[in-house]
């Protein structure tokens, strides 16, 4: 068993930040709403209390008893934490009246101390709190201070308990890492033993234990979560295990087959099934962009259940949810809110199929599932694919879908990312592709008059898609991908580039 830290939340926007920088320094953690505490507190060798949009001096904020954890085991309390543990331990909290928000300098450190080691005088950090600490907690230490934040940072004397105002967790804070590894390696004695490796490891040995030898079905999708979650399956079981792989006429040009070809060469027990037809007649007519996702998203389920009862005897379906799918959060307004997102392929299965469900992936983040993929051998190809929605070209060609119109943008999707690979710029983009606007638009070539299709060209950097920024291309790379479009797909005359963030815009149009 790993040396786990625990993380409680109050409900930051940064918890999940916390999770990764930990996971970082190759210490395994978990994320539990600050009113689940986990019955076995043995298990976790330290305890980090996260940030709150909360203030403590509010009657509906997050008052946990601390008294299970603080001076038993080591504690680090961050922001809201640090002005709750002051609270609780009789100190004072009250509204700022400077501004506590971005960048600030350490001035004071006490360096009797190791957590911080390394770390100067005049390091940054991030504040972003409204409340400050008027009076330290009784047997309270003042071991930093910035220039407007006299109590940035405490301990209790006697106990390995540290509270700072500041978010260690964010890049901003240019030495946080360091005092995230001062504080659990150096004081609370963690060991960094969870690596991808070990993951593998373990992860197989407990899958032959659950698993034993029983059958499973699993969904591919050509991405990195479902592949690298049969992998791991599959070094488990072997043929037990019973991969689906659904083409849904709507992936991109020759996906289908290169996969597959690539699903088979790993050894995976897969069955390619072709349901193009079926797809592209079910969304035959249909314009509106919600409908377009529950159409195929019912002719998926449909397909995947016919394709599953064929395999006899199957009592599991193996998913690749991973961590931020799963992670129980705090909601800003207070409640515990189970977030769970249902998987965008195989979510919403019907209650009949009865397969009890096995997820090896989901204490992952998406850079460790990488990882992992890498640890197993995966192709770095593979592992480095964009992301790609579930109804694949569906959503982007806007209105209704025709195959003709399906041909036209797979090849302009073609173009383009075959371009984004031979300029190099594949790696540096988090998602890239095209849509076919529901528009056409005079043209002129050779000396004839033209009346086609225009694409828009997309691409964006992002590191979870949850915000977005477009990406500011080289023009000649937008010179010779529009060149190669308009002579190479027969239909298209005119190319745009999206230069949209997200907010306010989407990654997708539809
Ligand atoms: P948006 O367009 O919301 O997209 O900015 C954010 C990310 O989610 C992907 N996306 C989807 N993935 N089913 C999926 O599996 C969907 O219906 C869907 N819609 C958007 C999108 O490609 C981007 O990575």
């Amino acid at each position: 068993m790993h040396n786990n830290v625990l993380i409680l939340d109050f409900g930051s926007q940064y918890t999940q930040l916390i999770a990764r920088r930990v996971r970082e320094l190759n210490i395994f953690c978990e994320i539990k709403p600050y009113n689940k505490l986990p019955e076995n507190l043995d298990i976790y060798k330290a305890v980090i209390l996260s940030g709150s949009p909360f203030s403590v001096r509010a009657e509906d904020a997050p008052h946990p008893d601390l008294s299970q954890i603080q001076g038993k085991k080591p504690l680090l309390a961050v922001c809201y934490g640090a002005q709750y543990l002051a609270h609780f331990g009789g100190g004072e909290v009250a509204p700022s009246n400077t501004r506590e928000y971005g960048r600030a300098k350490l001035s004071f450190l006490d360096h009797e101390d190791h957590f911080f080691d390394g770390v100067e005088a005049g390091s940054q950090v991030w504040m972003s709190h409204s409340d400050t600490i008027k009076h330290l907690p009784t047997n309270a230490k003042l071991i930093g201070s910035t220039d407007d934040v006299k109590n940035a940072a405490y301990k209790i004397e006697g106990e390995t308990t540290y509270a700072i105002q500041f978010h260690p967790e964010v890049y901003h804070s240019t030495d946080g890492a360091k005092m995230l590894k001062n504080f659990l390696v150096d004081i609370a004695g963690v060991h960094q033993d969870w690596t991808p490796d070990s993951f593998v490891h373990e992860t197989v040995e407990e899958l032959k234990k659950t698993v034993g030898s029983d059958k499973v079905i699993l969904g591919l999708s050509g991405g990195v979560d479902s592949t690298v979650a049969a992998v791991l399956l599959h070094k488990a079981i072997g043929s037990h295990l019973h991969c689906i792989f659904v083409n849904n006429g709507l992936l991109r040009k020759d996906e289908f087959s290169q996969v597959l070809d690539q699903y088979k060469h790993m050894g995976l027990n897969v069955k390619g099934v072709d349901a193009s037809d079926r797809f592209l007649d079910a969304l035959k007519g249909i314009s509106d962009p919600e409908t377009k996702r529950k159409t195929i998203g019912k002719v998926f389920i449909d397909v995947f259940d016919d394709e599953s009862h064929k395999v006899e005897d199957a009592k599991w379906l193996g998913q690749g949810t991973i961590y931020p799918d799963v992670i129980e959060s705090v909601s800003a307004t207070g409640g515990p809110s189970a977030t769970i997102k249902s998987h965008h392929n195989v979510g919403g299965l019907p209650d009949y199929m009865k397969l009890k469900v096995v997820e090896p992936l989901k204490l992952l983040f998406k850079d460790e599932v990488r990882r992992v993929g890498a640890a197993l051998g995966i192709d770095a190809k593979l592992l480095g694919r964009h992301p790609f929605p579930g109804p694949g070209l569906g959503i982007r060609i806007l209105g209704d879908i025709t195959p003709e119109k399906v041909r036209i943008l797979q090849e302009v999707d073609a173009v383009f990312v075959n371009g984004l690979r031979e300029w190099g710029l594949y790696d540096k983009v988090w998602q890239a592709g095209a849509m076919l606007l529901p528009v056409n638009s005079v043209g002129v070539m050779g000396d004839e008059r033209t009346y086609e299709k225009c694409v828009a060209l997309r691409a964006v950097e992002s590191t979870d898609g949850m915000t977005a920024d477009w990406v500011n291309f080289p023009y000649e790379f937008l010179q010779k991908v529009s060149n190669d479009i308009i002579n190479k797909v027969p239909g298209v005359n005119r190319v745009v580039y999206d230069i949209s963030s997200k907010p306010p815009a989407t990654i997708e149009w539809e």
